[in-house]
């Protein structure tokens, strides 16, 4: 953390995220990175609490962070917290039966990596939660900080601004678990799921984001997210049914990828797969909970030999890659590979001379297409077997 603070006060920003750093620099006098809360709680009234919940193993959310953000406030009533951080339902009540003295707003963040900039001043929905009786007015001063960003406001109590934010991430994550299922299916009776889900979004119920079908959604959200709201309703007593089958489907699709690659080329060992991408969505280097990893340790237990590329997340995936090894290129990943596998939808995968230079290195012209990305009329006509999802 210290290093992190280090690089930003220097004007580096250690997070690949489009226009982050941008934004950091255009407005670099009017920042200012510590480590010490003193020097925060002298000038603010509003403290906006951005500390990471990562999931416990037994899929809790891991409020450690948030606990020592509130431990180091004191009992301040000049001061008021106002919750980004993902908690579970009834955090803000615990927090304000420790810190009666402190104001307390919920205010959940929709920020999708690799736009985060983007989807900050142009909101969906701003939301929210302050309990009324005690707090209304500091929700009308949040409010007022967003203001300028024209943004649709809802204003609700904490609990129910908690459960926004879970009850999103739950559907979005459904919705990809759906779509993937529909996928399986499609393969089996002969169906396009690209055309499915192409007729389906127009139904304006239905919508057309987020059924795009792949290996499997990753990231620092919806797997953790998604466990968290299962776990929050088993610990008050609810089995939450549909959500136990949403994780359930996602790992799955993660592992289909082996059996597809197994048709074609039986047993595994010893075979030179190459993995192209890495981080769990293009323009992030995050490999956290990212479908990559699974798949890399799944195929070395089959006895494959992984090599991997990322245009960005190489450095980050390393540790977690056991034996295989993390290329400079997608050509060097692919030179007498077996089996090209997509995982991460990165452009310049779409780029590469797939005709000329990949289809003479690649020692088995096959492709194992994980997003659906690459043009599959072209590469079968080029001499490839082409593998989609639900295609
Ligand atoms: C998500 C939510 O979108 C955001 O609102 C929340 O604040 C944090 O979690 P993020 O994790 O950055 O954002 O990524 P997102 O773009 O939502 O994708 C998550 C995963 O789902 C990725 O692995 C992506 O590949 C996958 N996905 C997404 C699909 O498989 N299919 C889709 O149609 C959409």
């Amino acid at each position: 953390m210290a290093e992190k603070v280090e690089a930003l006060r220097r004007g580096e920003v250690p997070i690949h995220e489009p226009g982050l750093a941008e934004l950091v620099q255009r407005n670099a006098e009017r920042l200012h990175f510590t480590l010490e809360m003193r020097e925060v709680l002298e000038p603010a009234r509003l403290l906006f609490c951005c500390v990471d919940t990562p999931p416990t193993v037994s899929g809790d959310a891991d409020l450690s962070h948030v606990h020592s953000v509130v431990d180091d406030l004191g009992d301040s009533t000049e001061h008021a917290l106002v919750m980004k951080s993902t908690v579970p339902v009834g955090t803000g009540r615990a927090v304000s039966r420790r810190r009666a003295a402190i104001g307390y707003a919920a205010n959940p963040e929709f920020l999708k990596e690799g736009n985060a900039v983007d989807d900050f001043m142009r909101p969906d929905r701003v939301v929210i939660g302050v309990d009324e009786s005690a707090n209304s007015v500091l929700g009308d001063r949040v409010e007022a900080l967003y203001r300028p960003l024209e943004a649709e406001f809802v204003r609700t109590d904490v609990a129910s601004a908690e459960m926004i934010k879970l009850a999103s991430n739950a559907f979005l994550a459904t919705k990809i678990s759906f779509i993937n299922e529909i996928a399986n299916v499609s393969e089996e009776v002969g169906a396009d799921v690209a055309e499915v889900a192409r007729g389906m979004g127009l139904d304006d119920r239905i919508g057309p984001q987020f059924l795009r079908p792949g290996i499997g959604y990753g990231g620092s959200c919806f797997p953790k997210d998604v466990s968290a709201l299962k776990q929050l309703a088993g610990n008050s007593g609810y089995h939450f049914q549909l959500l136990t089958s949403v994780i359930e489907v996602n790992e799955m699709q993660k592992r289909r990828t082996i059996g597809k690659l197994q048709r074609h080329l039986g047993s595994l060992v010893g075979r030179e797969i190459a993995l192209l991408g890495l981080a769990f969505k293009p323009d992030t280097d995050d490999v956290r909970e990212a479908t990559s990893l699974v798949l890399a340790g799944r195929l070395q237990g089959e006895g494959a030999r992984v090599r991997a590329y990322d245009p960005v997340a190489g450095p980050a995936a390393r540790d977690a890659l056991g034996e295989a090894r993390v290329c400079d290129s997608a050509l060097e990943a692919l030179d007498g590979a077996d089996a090209a596998v997509l995982v991460t939808e990165w452009p310049e995968f779409a780029e590469l001379d797939w005709e000329g230079e990949v289809r003479r290195r690649m020692a088995t012209p096959l492709v194992v297409d994980g997003r659906n990305f690459l043009d599959a009329g072209r590469l079968r006509a080029a001499g490839f077997s082409y593998e989609g999802v639900g295609r």
